[in-house]
C-alpha cells in the first residue's frame, strides 16, 4: 500500500518524519455514518457518544462533534478535552472506574450525566451534591472481549455493580429522593459477533426490568457502552453492524414494552469502531538482523504502539512500494524488552534498511496509550483531510525536561 486517503506515504514520512501516526479523515466520517445509519434505522431516540479513550486528539474530536456525535469520557482530562473541542455538556457522558471524590467534584461542575461504577461511588457523589440523576454500570456476571485485558464484565472484572446488588443500588437512590435514572452496561471490547450484543442487553433487562417496574422507574436512557469490533487479522470477519443494530432493537423494544419502561434513549459509546481502521503508524526500518529468527527493527516501539505487547494483538503490516511477501519475519521496536515485538511471524516483501513500514488499524488505543518508556519520545500525529495537517507536534527532549524543572 502506497497511499492513504490519496496521499503518498513516503511524502508524508519525508515531510513530517517517522515514526508518525496518520489518520484518514474520510474513513472516520464513513465509519460514523455507517454506524449512525444502522442504528437510526431502528431507533429514534439514540445517541453515539464517541469514547475518547480510543483516541483523544482534539482535531479528531472536532470531526466527530461536527458529525453530530456526543462524547464518552473516563477521566477529568478527557472531559476537559471534550469540552475544549466544543462538545455540548448535555451530549457528554462520563463512565469511569473507582471515581475518586476529586474526580467527581470536577465532573459535577458541569451538567454531565455519570454512569456510576459502584454504589460507593454514589455515596461519594452524594457528599459533593444532591444528585438529581443516577445511572449505575451493571456487571451482569458475564463478559467477553477480544482479549482478557479488554473483557470488562464477569466475575474477574473490576467494572460495574455486581448484578445481585443492583436492586439495592437503585432502591437507595430512589429513597434518597432521586427521580431520574439511567443504566449502563459494557462487558468487553472488540466484539465481532452481533448476537453477543443482544445477549448482553437481554441479560441487562432480566437484571433491571423488574427492579425498575417495582420502583416505578422509567429510565431516561439505556447505555450499552462500546465494544463494536473491527477486523485486525485476515481471519477476523467484519461486524455486521446493521444486523447488530437490528438484534439490539428487537431486544430493546420487546423488553421496554414488557417491563413498561416507556421509550428510553439508547446510548452507545463506540471508540474502536469509529477510529480504529482510520489510523496508521508509519515507521522506518532501522536494521535487519539475521538472528535465530529474522528480526526487522523499526524506529517505533511498544512505548508508542503497545497493543501487541499488551494483548498479543496483531496488526497488518505493509511495506511502501513493495507488494509481494516472500519471507516470515519478526518486526521489532527499539525498546529493551523482549515483549517489544510489534508483529510476530508476519509475511513481508524483501526489506532493506530505510524502507517505510506501515502498521494498519492503529487509530484506536495506540497513541492514547503511548508512553516515554526507555526515554523514547512521543510521535507526531497528522490528519489526512483536504491536505495533510499536523494535529500534534512530535515531543521534544525539552518537553520532558520541563516537567522536572523546579527553579
Ligand atoms: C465504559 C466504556 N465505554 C466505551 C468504551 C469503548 O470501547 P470500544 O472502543 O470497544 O468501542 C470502553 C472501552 O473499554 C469502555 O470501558
Amino acid at each position: 500500500m502506497n497511499k492513504i486517503n490519496g496521499f503518498d506515504i513516503l511524502e508524508i514520512a519525508e515531510k513530517f518524519g517517522t515514526p508518525i501516526y496518520v489518520y484518514d479523515a474520510k474513513k472516520i466520517k464513513e465509519n460514523y455514518s455507517k454506524l449512525y445509519s444502522s442504528f437510526s434505522n431502528y431507533f429514534e431516540k439514540f445517541t453515539i457518544h464517541y469514547s475518547l479513550k480510543a483516541n483523544s486528539n482534539i482535531h479528531i474530536l472536532k470531526i466527530l462533534k461536527n458529525l453530530g456525535a456526543g462524547a464518552d469520557c473516563s477521566s477529568p482530562i478527557e472531559l476537559n478535552l471534550a469540552l475544549n473541542s466544543g462538545f455540548d455538556p448535555t451530549k457528554i457522558i462520563y463512565t469511569g472506574n473507582f471515581e475518586s471524590s476529586e474526580d467527581l467534584r470536577e465532573i459535577t461542575r458541569y451538567n454531565i450525566k455519570i454512569n456510576l461504577d459502584d454504589i460507593t461511588s454514589y455515596f461519594r457523589l452524594k457528599e459533593i451534591c444532591s444528585p438529581n440523576f443516577v445511572s449505575f454500570r451493571v456487571n451482569p456476571g458475564i463478559g467477553k472481549g477480544g482479549f482478557e485485558g479488554i473483557t470488562t464484565g464477569g466475575t474477574d472484572a473490576k467494572f460495574g455493580v455486581p448484578y445481585e446488588l443492583i436492586p439495592q443500588a437503585y432502591k437507595t437512590a430512589k429513597s434518597d429522593g432521586v427521580n431520574n435514572f439511567g443504566v449502563h452496561i459494557m462487558t468487553g471490547s472488540n466484539i465481532l459477533e452481533p448476537f453477543y450484543f443482544a445477549e448482553v442487553l437481554d441479560k441487562l433487562f432480566k437484571i433491571v426490568g423488574n427492579v425498575f417496574k417495582e420502583l416505578d422507574i422509567q429510565p431516561r436512557y439505556i447505555d450499552i457502552g462500546g465494544g463494536f469490533g473491527i477486523p485486525y487479522t485476515e481471519t477476523d470477519k467484519e461486524l455486521e453492524i446493521d444486523f447488530t443494530a437490528k438484534l439490539i432493537a428487537d431486544v430493546f423494544f420487546e423488553n421496554t414494552r414488557k417491563f413498561e419502561l416507556g421509550i428510553p434513549e439508547l446510548k452507545i459509546e463506540p471508540g474502536r469502531y469509529l477510529i480504529g481502521n482510520a489510523g496508521y503508524l508509519i515507521t522506518k526500518i532501522t536494521g535487519i538482523k539475521n538472528g535465530y529468527k529474522k528480526f526487522i527493527g523499526v524506529d517505533a516501539g511498544m512505548n508508542i504502539f503497545p497493543r501487541p505487547a499488551l494483548y498479543g494483538a496483531q496488526h497488518k503490516v505493509t511495506l511502501y512500494k513493495k507488494e509481494v511477501p516472500n519471507q516470515i519475519v519478526q518486526v521489532c521496536g527499539q525498546i529493551c524488552e523482549n515483549s517489544d515485538i510489534l508483529a510476530k511471524n508476519v509475511a513481508i516483501p524483501e526489506p532493506k534498511e530505510g524502507d517505510i513500514l506501515v502498521f494498519h488499524n492503529a487509530g484506536a488505543y495506540c497513541y492514547s496509550m503511548a508512553s516515554n518508556y526507555n526515554g523514547r519520545l512521543l510521535p507526531a500525529e497528522v490528519l489526512l483531510d483536504q491536505k495533510p495537517l499536523l494535529i500534534r507536534k512530535r515531543q521534544t527532549f525539552e518537553d520532558i525536561l520541563e516537567t522536572m524543572r523546579f527553579e
